[in-house]
């Protein structure tokens, strides 16, 4: 489906982010795993989230939707306890999410049953090497496509107990990070993950919301092994990452847009950062905390926006929003250069090749790297049609590209938005913009 957005009167207002895609597909797998019945209220329920339901399901946890009143939207989720997954008829599909994958193999690592894991055309192409090493140094039998590197992977049927293992990450990725603390709950000792401090630390504040044995030590994490997770309940916030998409489209044309049900987790708030320091002014009101994570409203208001560098000691708090980063660059005064993001070339696509067709496709210039890019500005960017190629958040970045512009962004296969953000043309027309 190709649709085209613009924006002659700019993207302004107020919105509620859709639920947040990491916290969800956490909470998710840790009542699939928990004793008993667990309540997850607002989980995201598009795309990649509903491939993590559909292989907990294959799991045989049983998942009910509970709808009240007022678009109020719940899941129950029946856990099956630690060992208690039944092992799956048919190969389990993540779809197109990482997350899913990765978290999942964490979860499977060493368990009594026979699984394969597949995914989307995409996924397929993404590591997962990164996750398998270090289960198999943990003893799980894990085999896969080019030696584990890829998908599908196979999880053989182990009666050997996980060894306790000592890991330092080699990328600072939260889903690494993640699968990791998944598999040390079922360890023979306590796990010990290294490096683990950058990314975003959802998986952490879950465990110490439920009273799981997690200690942090500097930039070590170590995990007891437990023999029950217990059962929970726990209310989603917005997704912050799909707030960025409008927060950007309302700065670069100079308008205000209130952001509220937001969770503002520190970890997730790498590009609130490097917009204050392009010069945006952002007033942030945190109100409470649900499932130990922070809960608020992002104030955005205009102003003019000058190029940053962006360093790779922040990359893992705005891993998801560099795209933003380069429309954003494209239309501030000035150079920005982002350096240490070769990660985002092991995304749903090569998103620093995808950034740059993005910005050729207006008539724009981005210059590449192998690991980041420098883009000038102000740029006079003009209508065009972009291909995403099947990548969410570079349908979106485009999409609220056109409020920077007079004429209209052309995006083919825009349903690929549908992964992380159910109703993004919804929320960009009730701002204020046009999709035909
Ligand atoms: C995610 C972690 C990030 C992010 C992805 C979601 C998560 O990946 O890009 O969209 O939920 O753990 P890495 O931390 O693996 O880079």
């Amino acid at each position: 489906m190709t649709l085209s957005f613009q924006a002659p009167r700019g993207l302004s207002g107020r919105i509620i982010p859709p639920p947040d895609k990491s916290i969800t597909h956490r909470a998710l797998l840790v009542a699939g795993i928990a004793r008993g019945r667990s309540l997850v209220h607002n989980p995201l329920n598009t795309g990649d989230c509903v491939s993590t339901r559909s292989c907990l399901r294959s799991l045989g946890v049983s998942i009910k939707e509970i709808r009240k009143g007022q678009g109020e939207f719940s899941l129950e989720i029946e856990g099956r306890g630690l060992w208690g997954f039944r092992e799956p008829e048919d190969v389990l599909d993540a779809g197109n999410s990482g997350t899913t994958a990765r978290l999942l193999t964490g979860l499977l690592a060493g368990q009594k049953l026979f699984a394969v894991l597949n995914g989307d055309h995409s996924l397929q192409a993404r590591p997962m090497l990164r996750v398998v090493e270090p289960l198999r140094s943990m003893g799980a039998e894990i085999q896969g496509r080019n030696g584990g590197r890829n998908l599908p992977l196979v999880f053989v049927s182990s009666s050997k107990e996980l060894l306790p293992i000592d890991y330092r990450l080699e990328v600072p990725s939260a889903q690494v990070k993640s699968a990791l603390l998944f598999a040390a709950l079922r360890a023979a000792d306590t796990v010990r993950i290294g490096g683990a401090v950058a990314s975003r630390d959802h998986t952490e504040r879950l465990y110490s919301y439920l009273g799981l044995p997690l200690r942090r030590e500097g930039e070590w994490l170590s995990v007891q092994p437990v023999t029950e997770v217990p059962r929970f309940e726990l209310t989603v916030p917005g997704d912050i990452s799909s707030a960025a998409f409008f927060m950007t489209g309302a700065l670069i044309c100079g308008k205000e847009l209130l952001v509220e049900n937001c969770g503002l987790n520190p970890s997730r708030l790498g590009f609130v950062e490097v917009l204050k320091r392009m010069g945006a002014r952002i007033e942030i009101e945190e109100q409470d905390s649900a499932g130990g994570e922070p809960r608020g409203s992002l104030r955005v208001l205009p102003g003019a926006l000058r190029g940053v560098e962006i360093q790779a000691a922040e990359i893992p708090a705005c891993i998801d929003e560099i795209p933003l980063l380069a429309v954003l660059g494209a239309l501030a005064e000035g150079t920005t250069r982002v350096r240490g993001a070769e990660e985002l070339r092991h995304k749903e696509s090569d998103r620093l090749a995808a950034v740059d067709r993005l910005l050729s496709a207006v008539g724009g210039r981005l210059d590449v790297s192998e690991d980041g890019f420098n883009v000038q500005g102000p740029q006079a960017l003009r209508s065009g049609l972009i291909d995403p190629k099947g990548d969410h958040r570079i349908a979106m970045s485009a999409a609220v590209l056109s409020a920077g512009l007079s004429g209209a962004v052309a995006i083919s296969g825009f349903e690929a938005a549908e992964v992380s953000f159910p109703d993004f043309v919804g929320m960009f027309r009730a701002l204020g913009g046009e999709v035909s």
